[in-house]
This record gives structure tokens, C-alpha cells and sequence, in this order.
């Protein structure tokens, strides 16, 4: 498979200039006048998201270079290397396959002959577990003994289940209580536990790997409660979800969904990481949200790059960061059951591409990830949205509406929707006849994601959307999106704190870290 890393192709140097004459200087409020069909040119129809791309900073002349970007980095050979089942995390020697887990079973037979047809066997497997964990699920939905779930998990064992079960809320069965457990910090664990009874209580520990400091800390702490509150039956308590099952048993769960090496852990949440989601929503829901899911993950694999959004959005992303040089992007949900979803898009954005060296371990000469960041929206435009207006820095936003709601107070959401489409007008517009302080230069970015309502088919569709917009600009950077050394180092500097913490040890430390020590130590 050839790739292309972006500033060795053609199209790299013929975007700078196309920067320098057109892009810099842009302005947003000259191309909707010298355009009355801008909005039709620069909106998208997916499955189950519309997309308007119009009030960004970009022309045609601008886009098509872009696509040809894409087309000489080899975007395409790649998208299809990993829907091949090939081997494209070549620093951990590991296939990417998340989007397997959302093949549907009929795809079965068809697979056979189809674009999975190497990987029938993970298919098979794929849906073995699946039913297997679905019918769990909905055992422990009907159980009315088990009123609470605490899912002990940290990173994308955590992100994922905790992000969908907040915003499938009015999907939730109404006899359970969902909680997330995923620090270290003893407030965390501590606050569930004194709202718990071990005999109505199902522990889930969720962890890839089986060894994450936080998560087994976590999870000693509840099985040792559990115990010591008189508990006895861990069969019935504990359940693991792992790819590692004899750490699993060995910690004295025999209770357990697997997964496989090929699930990165931030895209785990079509797994067995997504049990939490299951016994909330119910297999039947769990199901359309693994379809919704496989529709975007058709629309990437099938649309020209033209008509294919995780591109077209990706594309943007490159042209803010390499080009506009925008370190930042916010996004804006207006739906409080979006809440945790930038913490979510952290993590798969920033883990995934905060990387300084392509492939092959040669450094980069551009920038990549940009931070990521946001809050509901409504309670945003009361805080930071006045240096979204105003500040120094140019920071594209990305609002994400949902059209139809379901709770009974429509006017609400009919001022909560004029709110969006007033932000990201007054960031376009500005103010300029205002002088000074009130002055509001505009021409700020924004891209409008729009979902008809936020079911689980909608949420699948928008978070796959967002695995493959990442997927495509760690592919234009050239990198190994699917990685994560960069964590390892402080997990091993922890181990040695902890010791040093014990003993007061502070032999070869910097001097700060022995002042800091020395401090902590102190009675
Ligand atoms: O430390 C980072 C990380 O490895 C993430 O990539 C992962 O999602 C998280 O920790 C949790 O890992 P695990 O599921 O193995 O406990």
C-alpha cells in the first residue's frame, strides 16, 4: 500500500500558493455575496448527519486542491488497507478493525465474496460475542434485583460507554442507575460506593489491557467493599470486559466479554466495552447504534472523496492547522446529552494524532493534532464564546444540532436552535460598524453538523463520522493514528513516585520533584 505524507506530494506546495493568493485574505462575507449558491455547494448529506461545510474559510479552487491532496497522499489506498484487515498500526505489528464490529451479521454470506472476505472469521466472531453479551445485557436489564452499574474503566474504557449512555438518556431503562468510575482519585469511587448496596450492585471492569494503574486500583477497592459489606456471590457482581481474560480470571472474575488486539481501546465502545451502553439501551437499540455506525462506515468506504464527509472534514482540519495555522478546535453541541462528547473527541483526536513523527519515525516538519476542546454550548456562550468573538486567536467551531427532541417544552429548543444558528452567524458577521470594544472583526470559521434527533443510529453515525475524519488526517500527516506511546512514560515515572512517596527516597530526582516530595511528605 503507497503512501504519500502531505508536504512531499505536489498538491502540498500548490496549496501554500493557492494560501498566499486565497486563502489568507479570505473573507466569508464576500464569498456568500459573490455566491448565492454557496450553502448547496458546501453542504453534505451523510447517513444520518447533514453537514454544512459553507462558512468556512475556502473556495472551490481551494477544496479541489485539497481533494487532490488527499488523491496524491493515497487516502483511498490506505482507507481500504485498513477495511482490508491489513496491518496498518506497524508500530504495534496490529490490524485496525473497529469497523467490524459494526458489520452487520447478514453481511455474513455476502462477506464471503465482499469487502470482507478475508475476514470472515473475525466476523463470525465478531457476532458470537455480540449475541452472547447482548443476551447478558438484557438479562441484567430485566433483573430488578440489580439497580445499579458502576463501570470501572479509564480512557476509552471509560469515554465511549459514559459519552452514549449520558446522550442516549431518554433510551435508558428507568430501573437502573449508571455510573462511571475512572480515576484514580478516591473522591471518585469513594462518592458511588456510599450510594450503593453490594447485593444491588453490578461492578463492570472494563480494561483492554487488564493493567491500568487506575482501573485494577479501582477495582480492588470495590471487590475488597464488596466483600467486607458481606458480599459473596462475585459471579453475579463482577463482570470483566477485557481482551485479556486470564488477567481477568486470575483477579477472580469468571465473568467475562472478550475483544480482540485489532479493537484500539479509543474505538472500543462497539465492543464488549459497550456493555454499560447495552444494559442501558437494550440489545434492539445497541443494535441500531452499531447500524448507524456501519452506514457512515459505508459512506466512507464507497463516496468519492468529493461526497465523503469524514474527508471533507478532515481536509478542512489540515487546511486550519498546516496552512491558516489554527492550534484549536471547539466544539459546540447544543444538547446537554452531548456533554461528555468533547471529552470523548479528545481522546480519539489528540491520542491518536498528537504525534510528532510520521511512520517511519522521521520527525515532522508540520504541525498535527490541535487541541480540542468545548462545552455544552448554551452554557459556553456565557463563558468562553467571548473569545471565540473577540479573542486574539482564531478558533473554528464546530456546532453539532439535533432537529427534533422529545422532552415537552418546545420552546426551549426552538430557542436553543436560535442560538446556534445565531452563533455561528454573529462569528461570520462580526460587528463592524462598532467601533472599539465593541468592535467584532468575524470572518471566524464554522462547520454545522445537524442530526434530524439524537437516537442511537444518529450517535453511531456521528461518532464513526469522527473516527474517520481522524483516520484521514493522520493519514494525510503520514503517522500511526493508532498508537499511544506518548502515555507510557508517566505511567512508569508513577510506579517509581509511588515507591519514592513510601520511602521518601529522592535520590536522582530533579530538584523540583524532590521539593514537591519533600512537601507531600511532610507531617
Ligand atoms: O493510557 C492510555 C490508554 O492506554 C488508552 O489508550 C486506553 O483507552 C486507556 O489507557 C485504558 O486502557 P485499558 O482499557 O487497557 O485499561
Amino acid at each position: 500500500m503507497r503512501r504519500c505524507r502531505c508536504d512531499h506530494t505536489p498538491a502540498w506546495g500548490a496549496l501554500r500558493a493557492l494560501y498566499d493568493t486565497q486563502g489568507r485574505d479570505f473573507d466569508l462575507r464576500q464569498a456568500f455575496s459573490a455566491d448565492v449558491r454557496r450553502f448547496e455547494c458546501f453542504s453534505l448529506q451523510a447517513p444520518h448527519v447533514f453537514a454544512d461545510l459553507s462558512k468556512n474559510l475556502i473556495n472551490v479552487a481551494v477544496q479541489d486542491q485539497l481533494l487532490e491532496l488527499a488523491h496524491q497522499c493515497g487516502v483511498q489506498a490506505h482507507r481500504d488497507a485498513m477495511f482490508r484487515g491489513d496491518v496498518i498500526n506497524t508500530t504495534e505489528q496490529r490490524r485496525v478493525m473497529h469497523f467490524l464490529l459494526r458489520y452487520p451479521a447478514t453481511g455474513l454470506a455476502d462477506a464471503a465474496q465482499g469487502a470482507t472476505k478475508n475476514l470472515t472469521k473475525e466476523l463470525g466472531q465478531v457476532h458470537a460475542t455480540l449475541s452472547v453479551m447482548l443476551t447478558y445485557a438484557d438479562m441484567v436489564r430485566h433483573d430488578e434485583g440489580i439497580t445499579d452499574i458502576v463501570n470501572i474503566g479509564i480512557g476509552g474504557s471509560d469515554l465511549g460507554p459514559q459519552m452514549a449512555v449520558l446522550a442516549l438518556d431518554e433510551f435508558v431503562a428507568q430501573n437502573k442507575r449508571f455510573h462511571f468510575v475512572s480515576s484514580v482519585d478516591g473522591h471518585e469511587l469513594s462518592q458511588v460506593l456510599r450510594q450503593v448496596q453490594p447485593e444491588s450492585t453490578l461492578f463492570l471492569i472494563a480494561s483492554k489491557s487488564f493493567t491500568t494503574l487506575e482501573t485494577m486500583t479501582n477495582a480492588r477497592s470495590a471487590k475488597a467493599w464488596f466483600e467486607a459489606k458481606g458480599g459473596r456471590d462475585i459471579a453475579r457482581h463482577f463482570c470483566a470486559l477485557t481482551s485479556n481474560v486470564e488477567a481477568a480470571r486470575e483477579f477472580g472474575i469468571g465473568t467475562t466479554f472478550d475483544f480482540w488486539d485489532w479493537v484500539g481501546g479509543r474505538y472500543s465502545m462497539w465492543s464488549a466495552i459497550g456493555l454499560p451502553i447495552a444494559i442501558a439501551i437494550g440489545p434492539e437499540r445497541f443494535r441500531e447504534m452499531l447500524a448507524g455506525a456501519h452506514a457512515m462506515d459505508e459512506h466512507f468506504r464507497n463516496e468519492p472523496l468529493e461526497r465523503n464527509l469524514p474527508v471533507r472534514l478532515a481536509l478542512l482540519d489540515v487546511w486550519y492547522r498546516n496552512f491558516h495555522g489554527f492550534g484549536s478546535r471547539s466544539v459546540a453541541p447544543y444538547h446537554s446529552g452531548l456533554r461528555r462528547m468533547q471529552a470523548y473527541l479528545q481522546q480519539l483526536e489528540m491520542e491518536s494524532n498528537g504525534k510528532r513523527v510520521d511512520e517511519e519515525g522521521q520527525a515532522l516538519p508540520y504541525a498535527t493534532s490541535p487541541v480540542i476542546w468545548g462545552e455544552p454550548a448554551a452554557n459556553g456562550q456565557h463563558a468562553y464564546f467571548q473569545m471565540l468573538h473577540q479573542g486574539s486567536d482564531v478558533i473554528p467551531v464546530e456546532f453539532i444540532a439535533v432537529k427534533k427532541v422529545s422532552h415537552s417544552l418546545p420552546e426551549h429548543h426552538h430557542k436553543l436552535l436560535a442560538n446556534a444558528l445565531a452563533q455561528s452567524r454573529a462569528l461570520m458577521l462580526g460587528q463592524q460598524d462598532a467601533g472599539g470594544h465593541r468592535h467584532l472583526p468575524g470572518n471566524r470559521p464554522s462547520t454545522f453538523l445537524l442530526l434530524d434527533e439524537l437516537t442511537p443510529a444518529s450517535l453511531g453515525a456521528i461518532i464513526a463520522l469522527q473516527e474517520h475524519r481522524v483516520f484521514v488526517t493522520g493519514s494525510l500527516w503520514g503517522i500511526n493514528s493508532f498508537d499511544q506511546w506518548g502515555v507510557e512514560l508517566g505511567k512508569v515515572l508513577a510506579k517509581d513516585m509511588e515507591q519514592r512517596l513510601d520511602s521518601g527516597n529522592a535520590d536522582g530526582l530533579d530538584a523540583s520533584s524532590a521539593g514537591l516530595l519533600k512537601k507531600l511528605r511532610a507531617k
